[in-house]
């Protein structure tokens, strides 16, 4: 039976849409499959471990300031050396989300993962780049609150006689537009799954979530604006003195 590493790349301890998007992935994957977080320099030992006797890898990775996350290039550039010494020759797959809408945002990290895969001698088996990623966490969150409303209503509907089957209707209308939003994610996500299973080269695919641009914007402000005046203080860094931290006094240390 074939064995495939799902590696989730990214650097959040939970929550993380790449965990998530793997934990799907991974329900339509056949044969031997292992999940892996690859988070802090402590988790490479493991993985490249788990890759020996595996036949595939799916890297499931954030996009970062256009690129691969940091540790990740640190990890592939341990693992190059990996499997030229111990001479692996797997297929690999990406699965790469990006925080704005365009999914084709994720292309030069594709780029680097091809060309990462030529260099460590193994084979690029292609993958997707999704755009929007963060809306996935929003539903992944809202889908279990609805439920739960849905069946307090039902509750309530029940105790004083009335139709308890009204609110399964617009749970169920939710989900509709969830899963609408999510359509190209979800064909496409098929698509890559079949070519795991068979082994075969899946070339690259780009989607997003059907959102149109504008009301995307629109919430991500609203969203951010809020997030902000929580987490980043109103009146925060105004007049603050410039304390240099410790990597900023060696840098200015040895310029002198
Ligand atoms: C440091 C950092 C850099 C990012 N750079 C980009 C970027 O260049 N383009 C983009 O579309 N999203 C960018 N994002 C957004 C993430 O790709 C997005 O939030 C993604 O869904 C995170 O996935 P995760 O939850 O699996 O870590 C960045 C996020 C962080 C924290």
């Amino acid at each position: 039976m074939e064995k495939t590493v799902m590696i989730n790349c990214s650097p959040k301890k939970k929550w993380s849409v790449s965990g998530f998007i793997m934990r799907c992935a991974g329900l339509m994957i056949r044969g031997r499959k292992e999940y892996l977080h690859l988070r802090t320099p402590d988790n490479r030992k493991g993985i490249l471990q788990a890759l020996t006797d595996a036949d595939k890898a799916v890297f499931v990775v954030p996009l970062y300031v256009d690129s691969l996350p940091s540790h990740v290039l640190a990890f592939l550039k341990e693992m190059e050396a990996f499997c030229r010494e111990n001479n692996l020759s797997l297929k690999i797959y990406v699965i790469a989300n990006n925080g704005f809408i365009e999914g084709r945002q994720n292309e030069p990290l594709m780029q680097v993962m091809e060309h990462f895969c030529s260099r460590a001698g193994l084979e690029w088996c292609g993958g997707i780049g999704i755009g929007g990623g963060v809306m996935l966490n929003v539903e992944r969150i809202m889908i279990p609150i609805m439920f739960g409303l849905m069946i307090l209503n039902m509750v309530l509907r029940g105790s004083q006689g009335e139709n308890i089957l009204e609110p399964v209707g617009s749970f169920g209308r939710t989900i509709g537009v969830f899963l609408l939003l999510c359509c190209g994610i979800i064909a496409f996500g098929v698509r890559l799954a079949v070519h795991i299973n068979r082994g075969t080269n899946a070339g690259k695919r780009y989607t997003r979530i059907m959102l149109p641009s504008f009301i995307f914007i629109l919430f991500a402000d609203i969203f951010f604006t809020i997030l902000s005046v929580f987490q980043g203080g109103i009146f925060r860094g105004w007049f603050s003195r410039f304390k240099p931290d410790i990597g900023c006094s060696i840098i200015a240390a040895k310029d002198h």
